[in-house]
């Protein structure tokens, strides 16, 4: 049966309301995007912690409505990212949807400048996806980071370091693996704070295994075969102990590569495994991988303060002192720059100052080298901004586990 055809203007946008509308839009995603299993698997997800029981943020996320049908969605998830030792509150955007029948029409537009325009006045500080090519660079969104996949031989494992006994887990959705896992990562740009969805993330099913010592968690690995691969999705620990453990997972299932999924460049396991014989691959996505976009310059600058003291403090300009002027073209604000304070001050003129356009998001968040990013995006630095940009806005290497992906 054909739904009735419509305009944008008979759209009716609004939170939806978990009660009323939580069936239709569970129906709505899990024909949109089909996982292997079927629809009913797709409603189970849903259901089973990824839209109900979960971060899902109703009064955050928009749905667009004719009549009492949903035909629109756009979904925000809550979660903590960090930047260095400061953590950002995201809006992770996801199921993404127009009904089949009423697309091309403007639909999606409307209901996602809705959201975005309500999250303005929100308490988050930006918005993170994962995109389709070409899509949402309309809506101010720009690339995040590059997905970085390390890959070695079983073979390749010299460690023999099995850590005592293995134990299979039966959720991996634990308070201890997540204060083990946020305790690693505290400072990995990128990663989220755990817990991202509190029943676990039900759009990757790990298979979980913990080591202990002296009765408490010191490692773990989320795993799951892909073909000849056995693909690490989640881990923590010592970098020999995971290597022995997942050489022995690999042996056990007759796999002959491992791969790491997503690892942070600047991750313990990183550094070890680049003294290895393996291979890392970075996958660049110039659209439609992670994107990112703030919702309130001010905010996320706000947000980053601690950081960016620390980084100062750090740096041979630790005693420099001034304003720094950062523009986004949407927003402005002022850095007071004293030694060990640096304080938040509305936008004004200032003969240090770091102009441009959405790219400005990617040189806050570290996306890439700094200079990389100004020459690529036009971004026009004044005065001395050239002295501190490379100080306060490093490239942070960026990456979020594959675990936590909304
Ligand atoms: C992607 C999707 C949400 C777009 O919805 P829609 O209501 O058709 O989008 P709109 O009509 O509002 O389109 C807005 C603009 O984006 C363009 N656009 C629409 N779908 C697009 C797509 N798949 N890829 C790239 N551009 C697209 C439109 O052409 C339009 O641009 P124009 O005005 O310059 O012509 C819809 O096709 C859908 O539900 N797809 C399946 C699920 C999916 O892929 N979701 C995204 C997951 S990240």
């Amino acid at each position: 049966m054909t739904a009735p055809r419509g305009s944008a203007r008979e759209l009716q946008i609004s939170a939806p309301d978990p009660e009323n509308d939580g069936p239709k839009l569970i129906d709505l995603l899990s024909k949109t995007f089909p996982v292997r299993a079927g629809y009913w698997q797709g409603e189970r997800i849903c259901r089973d912690g990824y839209l109900l029981n979960s971060n899902y943020d109703w009064i955050a996320s928009r749905v667009g409505k004719m009549g009492s049908e949903i035909v629109t969605h756009f979904g925000v998830w809550r979660l903590q990212i960090r930047v260095g030792r400061a953590r950002i509150l995201t809006a992770g955007i996801g199921s993404v949807a127009t009904h089949g029948h009423h697309r091309k029409r403007g639909f999606l537009r409307q209901t996602a400048n809705a959201t975005l325009d309500a999250l303005r006045g929100s308490d988050y500080d930006v918005s993170l996806l994962f995109g389709i090519p070409n899509f949402y660079e309309q809506f101010g969104y720009r690339r995040a980071w590059t997905f970085l996949n390390a890959t070695i031989e079983a073979h390749e494992i010299l460690s023999e370091a099995i850590p005592g006994k293995l134990e299979r887990c039966r959720s991996a959705a634990r308070a201890d693996l997540a204060a083990l896992y946020n305790r690693e990562n505290a400072k990995l740009t990128g990663t989220a704070v755990r817990p991202v969805f509190p029943l676990g993330n039900p759009l990757v099913e790990p298979d979980a295994y913990l080591w202990k010592q002296h009765q408490r968690v010191t490692g773990f690995v989320f795993v799951g075969a892909n073909g000849n691969t056995l693909e690490v999705r989640s881990w923590a620990g010592d970098p020999e102990a995971i290597l022995a453990v997942v050489r022995r997972l690999a042996r056990t299932r007759g796999l002959a590569t491992i791969q790491f999924r997503w690892i942070h460049y600047q991750s313990k396991l990183s550094r070890f495994l680049r003294r290895q014989n393996c291979d890392f691959k970075s996958d660049y996505r110039s659209s439609g991988g992670p994107m990112i976009r703030a919702v309130s310059l001010q905010r996320f600058v706000r947000r980053l303060l601690p950081e960016l003291e620390h980084r100062l403090k750090e740096s041979p300009l630790s005693d420099w002192c001034g304003d720094l002027l950062v523009d986004d073209s949407q927003e402005a604000v002022t850095l007071r720059i004293k030694p060990e304070k640096i304080e938040l001050l509305p936008g004004a003129r200032s003969e240090n100052s770091i102009s441009g356009g959405e790219a400005i998001v990617q040189l806050l968040f570290g996306t890439d080298h700094p200079e990389e990013t100004i020459d690529l995006n036009d971004i026009r630095l004044r005065g001395q901004a050239k002295f501190l940009v490379p100080v306060l806005f490093p490239n942070e290497y960026p990456a979020l586990s594959f675990w936590d992906r909304f």
